[in-house]
């Protein structure tokens, strides 16, 4: 197990995805925590991450007291060499050698975390400080065309520092780096391994829910779908599963989400509340408006079908590592964009007990587990679809005519795209609604219509996006196709906004 001490940098999941895809388990804790807490994990070697601040500032993330003392290696990237160096007496300055994207680096020393690499190559940098002086007892090992410390050790007392990211894509060698720490300097073996995982999980959910029964809410997703079918695979029919049609899905996605889910097994209790949803949300246009009522009706309709097991003593939620790293750190990350109403935002008195198997995973860790118990690829890999579906995709207000046409051009668009050679690439791709009317011409009428946008998105978790440069012919079929066959509809527009400083969806 590798501890990774999170100074609040942008790549710390990324840090901590790296060490698993290289077969060791990681895990993320603040920086603030106890000794105690990390060596209780028993670390066979602590990360600290980058971050934001600067080692002077007031309230710089600091280490762990007696961090040390454990005599686990301690390897400091970006911010976290600069930590180490001013907590071990060197100096680290502000400005003058700011170094942010590709950077050439010269290594000039033997090192371990070296072996196997060139002695010079590029790397991604992005710090406003630098170090001035390494603090007694450290050599320095690499540095930048600037001179600034790049890479420094002292091998003696464990402590190893890189000023640059290993772990992103643009660092050259960045895996080989990482890889030489776990392996050469920490000793770890590489057998993080998800069939592993899943049986001792398996295990787990068995002697934790005893004879208990469990219940679930299906979205159809990837997450909510492999927390099912693992647990089924643990305890078998004593696990039911609810899924709630809110009227909100796109063209014959309900009827498509049952059959998998028939062909995977599941108890699957089928709840059509698409009239309680439309009839909440007649009249209304606000996005967050939308988004509060669809996320009560959810748990409204929930705990009464939930109601009916009353048997049932766990209720089982496909939470992923990333949410629960994002919940432990509540507060810091102050304004809101959007409020998220999943599935997952069930209501807190209903008497469960709450069961996670997948708290630990990260999303492309999900989708190899799926993989591996056999769940459909059209349910592992899919385009993630929000909770609150079609409502924020049907500008203005909702009503089934609208949602109807908004069904119907959206289908014709993935059907169009799904062709396309780059479609694996794409994060998501949908059209919107816009509530506004243009004027067209039709044969020899006159139409006066609403108008489609095509969105097509790239992006690795949703926080950045940029916008896919979809083939001409693609989107002219599909624009064609959308003003011949859906009704409602005599104009068609691309959205060429990244994110930011647009969003992915348009409310
Ligand atoms: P935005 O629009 O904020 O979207 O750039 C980022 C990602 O989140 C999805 N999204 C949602 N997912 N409930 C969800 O479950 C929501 O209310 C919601 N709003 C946006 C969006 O589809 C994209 O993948």
């Amino acid at each position: 197990n590798i501890v990774i001490l999170d100074c609040g940098s942008q790549f710390t999941q990324l840090i901590a995805r790296r060490v698993r895809e290289l077969k060791v388990h990681s895990e993320i804790l603040p920086w603030d925590v106890s000794l105690g807490e990390i060596e209780s994990r028993r670390p066979r070697g602590v990360i600290i991450s980058g971050g934001p601040m600067s080692v002077t500032d007031e309230d710089a993330p600091a280490l762990p007291e007696g961090l040390f003392s454990l005599e686990v290696p301690v390897l400091g990237v970006c911010y976290g060499m600069q930590l180490v160096t001013s907590m071990m007496g060197g100096r680290v300055t502000s400005g003058k050698a700011r170094e942010y994207g590709r950077t050439e680096i010269s290594v000039s020393g033997e090192s371990l975390l070296f072996e196997g690499v060139p002695s010079s190559f590029e790397v991604w940098m992005s710090h406003g400080d630098h170090i001035d002086a390494l603090a007694p007892g450290f050599r320095l090992v690499a540095e930048t065309s600037k001179g600034v410390p790049a890479a420094m050790e002292n091998p003696e007392k464990g402590i190893w520092g890189l000023q640059f990211h290993p772990e992103v894509v643009h660092t050259r060698f960045g895996t080989e780096i990482l890889s030489n720490f776990l392996f050469k300097v920490c000793s770890c073996s590489p057998d993080w391994d998800l069939g592993n995982w899943i049986d001792i999980m398996v295990e787990e959910i068995r002697q934790k829910t005893g004879d208990d029964r469990v219940i679930c809410g299906l979205s159809g997703g990837v997450d909510s779908s492999v927390a099912a079918v693992l647990t089924a695979r643990a305890i078998g029919d004593r696990l039911d599963c609810i899924f709630v049609n809110n009227g909100l899905l796109r063209l014959g996605e309900a009827e498509e989400v049952l059959e998998q889910y028939k062909q995977l097994s599941l108890k699957v209790h089928y709840v059509d509340a698409s009239k309680t949803f439309l009839s909440a949300l007649a009249g209304v246009t606000d996005p967050e408006r939308k988004r509060k009522i669809i996320g009560e009706t959810f748990i409204r309709v929930f705990e009464k079908e939930a109601a009916r097991f009353e048997d049932a003593a766990w209720l089982l939620q496909g939470t992923l590592y990333p949410d629960v790293i994002e919940s432990g750190h509540k507060g810091k990350n102050a304004s809101v964009i959007k409020s998220h109403h999943n599935v997952g935002g069930l209501p807190e008195d209903m008497k469960l007990k709450v069961l996670e198997p997948l708290r630990d995973l990260f999303k492309d860790e999900v989708r190899s587990t799926g993989r591996l118990l056999g769940v459909p690829e059209a349910i592992v890999s899919r385009q993630p679809f929000p909770g609150p579906g079609l409502a924020v995709r049907c500008l203005g207000e909702i009503d089934e005519t609208r949602l109807d046409t908004l069904r119907r051009a959206d289908a014709i668009f993935r059907e169009e795209i799904v062709s396309w050679e780059g479609y694996p690439s794409i994060w998501q791709a949908f059209a919107v609604l816009l509530p506004v009317k243009t004027v067209g011409v039709m044969g020899d009428s006159r139409t006066y219509s609403e108008v489609a946008v095509l969105r097509a998105v790239e992006s690795h978790d949703g926080m950045t996006a940029d916008w896919v440069r979809v083939p001409y012919d693609i989107l002219d079929r599909t624009a064609r196709r959308i003003c011949n066959e859906v009704k409602g509809v005599n104009r068609v527009a691309l959205d060429v906004t990244s994110k930011p400083p647009s969003t992915i969806e348009w409310e």
